[in-house]
C-alpha cells in the first residue's frame, strides 16, 4: 500500500470532524477527490506559475497536486483558517512550501509577510457560500488587488456562489465541472488582464 494510500482515510475521518465542529467554514464532508486536484493543477496552469497562493488548504490534497506540477524554483503559500488542518500541514515536507495560518481576506498583509512577489496564480477551495457575501466581496477583492497583472484566479465550488459575488469584482469567469467529484464540483477561472480596475470592498460586515 502506499503511503497516499495509507494516510486518506484518516484525513477524511478528520475532514469530516471538522466538518461537524464548524460546518460554514469548512462547507464540504469530504475533501476534493484526484480528479479535482488534476483539474485545478490543470485550470490555474500551475507548472508556470513562480508564486502561488492557496487558499484553505483543508487536508492538503490539493497543496500536493500543486508541489507536485510546479516548477523547482516556485514558492506556494498556503493559507489556512483551521488550527487542525493548519497542523496537518506540517506533515508536508517541502522547501517551496509556506503554511500561513491566518484568514484569506489578510492575502496582502501575507504576501508582505512572507516578503512574496505578486502572485501568478491564487487557487481557492474556500466555502464562498456558507460565508457572509461581505466578507466574501473582501476576500474577492483581496485577491483581484493582490494578483500579477498576467496572473489568474482559480476557484472551486459546489455552488455558483463564487462566480455571483465575484462578477462586479472580477467580470465572467471560464467555467468548468468536474463531475467525478463527489459531489461535482464547478470550477471557475478569471485571468487578471480581463478584470475591470478592483470594486473598494465594504468596511464592515
Ligand atoms: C471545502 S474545504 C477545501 C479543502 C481542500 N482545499 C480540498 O479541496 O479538499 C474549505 C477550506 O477552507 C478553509 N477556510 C475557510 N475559510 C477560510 C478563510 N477565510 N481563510 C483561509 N481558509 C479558510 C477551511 O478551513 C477548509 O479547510
Amino acid at each position: 500500500m502506499s503511503s497516499r494510500s495509507a494516510k486518506a482515510p484518516d484525513d477524511r475521518v478528520v475532514f469530516l470532524q471538522q466538518f461537524l465542529k464548524h460546518p460554514r467554514q469548512v462547507g464540504s464532508i469530504i475533501p476534493s477527490s484526484r480528479y479535482m486536484e488534476r483539474r485545478v493543477v490543470a485550470l490555474a496552469e500551475v507548472a508556470s506559475a513562480r508564486t502561488i497562493v492557496e487558499l484553505g488548504t483543508g487536508t492538503g490534497g490539493i497543496t500536493r497536486a500543486i508541489l507536485g506540477a510546479m516548477a523547482p524554483d516556485a514558492k506556494l503559500v498556503g493559507i489556512e483558517i483551521n488550527p487542525r488542518f493548519q497542523q496537518l500541514l506540517t506533515r508536508v515536507q517541502d522547501a517551496r512550501l509556506i503554511p500561513h495560518f491566518g484568514s484569506a481576506e489578510h492575502l496582502a498583509e501575507i504576501l508582505r509577510e512572507h516578503q512574496l512577489p505578486a502572485p501568478d496564480a491564487v487557487i481557492s477551495g474556500i466555502p464562498f457560500s456558507t460565508m457572509g457575501p461581505q466578507l466574501g466581496t473582501r476576500i474577492l477583492a483581496a485577491i483581484a488587488d493582490a494578483l500579477a497583472p498576467g496572473g489568474c484566479f482559480v476557484a472551486y465550488q459546489v455552488s455558483a456562489q463564487v462566480a455571483r459575488l465575484a462578477r462586479p469584482v472580477m467580470g465572467a469567469p471560464r467555467r468548468q465541472v468536474e463531475f467525478l467529484n463527489i459531489p461535482p464540483m464547478r470550477l471557475y477561472r478569471w485571468d487578471r488582464a480581463r478584470m475591470a480596475a478592483p470594486l473598494q470592498p465594504a468596511a464592515d460586515g
